[in-house]
């Protein structure tokens, strides 16, 4: 199998932990190279099913190495937890999960100032997690963040970590007028404990990449999140603080381009963004709430309802531009299941205007109506459909509609259903 890169191609929550998983089967090395604990990964395996925030999607396989590189925000309390439930089921983590040691920290004050710092925003509430993504982020880009690799000295550890509990301190009790729940000694003591679980785990992951590839091994990077919640390309300021494009593995992940040799959009069937910000093709009234209810489309790290809308092509061709999909993996397909209409947003319009491009500013979104095309539903149930020819022909139809106005890539997978076996391979790598 070719190295492979997932990435989201709307507003996140696409269904690519399923894709993911599925795929690992024939990956060697799965990577996270970007975000943090905002993620939350589901996947259904064997009828048993696992959400994910901050340990990659593929660990459910046994033989698989899985790591977290150097461009995501580690979050070690979260990691912990879910090492521990894997652990309670009977999956051994050991020799097989590893942690940049260049991955910054997500500490207790960073969910304090992300949650204080929205409810500053009144009426610009930006939607966020609350995971302390932002602030560990603007930690690091800041030159004043705590990495992993910290942890290997500890004191050196203890003391950068006391001058951020200073400085965070002073920042939540001056400017938001408020105060922790937990002292530095707790704050130290708690991660002199962490520090004795993770540091085994901790290591030049980069370095660990490169060694794989040069014996061959398949890599399948791991993407999180979604091509419009990314800090430069998304609806910013409606975003995450991290770049989600695929662009960004190279830095996020320690290897170069030609690292990655297919890039696979994750495409949602219809369209959802959970938190702020513009949505063209959102349904308010009773058609959202029918995709909602059918699509399960309930945060895994909030459980926030999703918002909800049609297939919105303008807007899956610009993620085309930004990342350069080789394939696509269309998720979800069985939701649509019991419409008897259902619309694809082939353009926009402005003022008369026809507009095939998704604007680069969400300003440029202003104004802007989505111009459908309606086609007639299934109404059958496809979620045991094991080839494209067992699904019926408006089922068919729209896919290939889909495909069409995505300069017709070639279409990996389809997905009708949550479990690894409702998966139709269309055509393969
Ligand atoms: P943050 O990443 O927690 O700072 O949140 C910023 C924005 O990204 C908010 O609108 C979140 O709802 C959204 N967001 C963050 N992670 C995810 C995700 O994994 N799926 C969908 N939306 C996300």
């Amino acid at each position: 199998m070719p190295n492979i890169a997932i990435i989201g191609s709307q507003w996140g929550d696409e269904g690519k932990a399923k894709i993911i998983d599925y795929l690992s089967e024939k990956a060697d090395v799965i990577i996270r190279f970007q975000g943090g604990a905002n993620a939350g990964h589901t996947v259904i395996a064997e009828g048993e099913q696992f959400i994910f925030h901050m340990v990659p999607s593929g660990i459910m396989y046994p033989t698989k190495v899985c790591i977290i590189g150097n461009g995501v925000v580690f979050d070690a309390e979260q990691f912990i937890a879910e090492v521990n439930a894997l652990r309670e089921k009977g999956i051994s983590l050991d020799n097989r999960l590893f942690i940049s040691d260049l991955a910054h920290l997500v500490l207790p004050y960073h969910k304090v100032l992300d949650q204080a710092s929205e409810s500053t925003m009144k009426g610009k509430k930006i939607g966020t997690t609350g995971r302390g993504i932002g602030p560990a982020y603007a930690d690091k880009v800041n030159r004043i963040g705590i990495r992993t690799g910290d942890l290997l000295d500890w004191s050196s550890f203890e003391s950068k970590l006391t001058t951020a509990f200073e400085q965070k301190r002073f920042i939540i009790e001056n400017v938001y007028n408020g105060s922790f729940d937990f002292s530095l000694n707790d704050l130290i003591d708690k991660y002199k404990s962490i520090s004795e679980i993770i540091i085994p785990k901790i290591c030049d992951t980069g370095s660990y990449i490169f060694n794989c590839l040069q014996q061959n091994k398949n890599l399948l990077f791991e993407g999180a999140q979604g091509t419009f919640l990314d800090i430069d390309h998304g609806t910013y300021p409606f975003v995450t603080s991290s770049s989600t494009v695929s662009g960004c593995i190279c830095s996020g992940a320690g290897v170069g381009p030609s690292a990655i040799n297919e890039v696979v959009g994750i495409v949602k069937a219809y369209t959802t963004r959970v938190g702020n910000g513009p949505f063209p093709t959102e349904l308010t009234g009773e058609t959202g709430d029918k995709l909602r209810t059918k699509g399960v489309e309930f945060g895994a790290t909030t459980g926030r309802p999703r918002r909800c809308g049609w297939f919105d092509s303008v807007q899956v061709r610009k993620a085309i531009q930004l990342n350069g999909f080789t394939r696509i993996a269309l998720t979800k397909l069985d939701v649509l299941n019991n419409f008897d209409e259902i619309k694809i947003c082939t353009h926009y319009n402005k003022n008369g205007e026809n507009i095939e491009q998704f604007p680069s500013s969400p300003i440029g979104l202003d104004n802007m109506e989505p111009v459908f095309e309606t086609h007639p539903g299934w109404e059958t149930d496809i979620s045991q459909c094991k080839k494209m020819s067992e699904l019926p022909e408006n089922a068919v139809n729209y896919v290939k509609r889909i495909q069409e106005l995505c300069y017709s890539i070639p279409i990996l997978i389809i997905s009708v259903g949550p479990d690894r076996s409702q998966t139709i391979e269309v055509e393969p790598l």
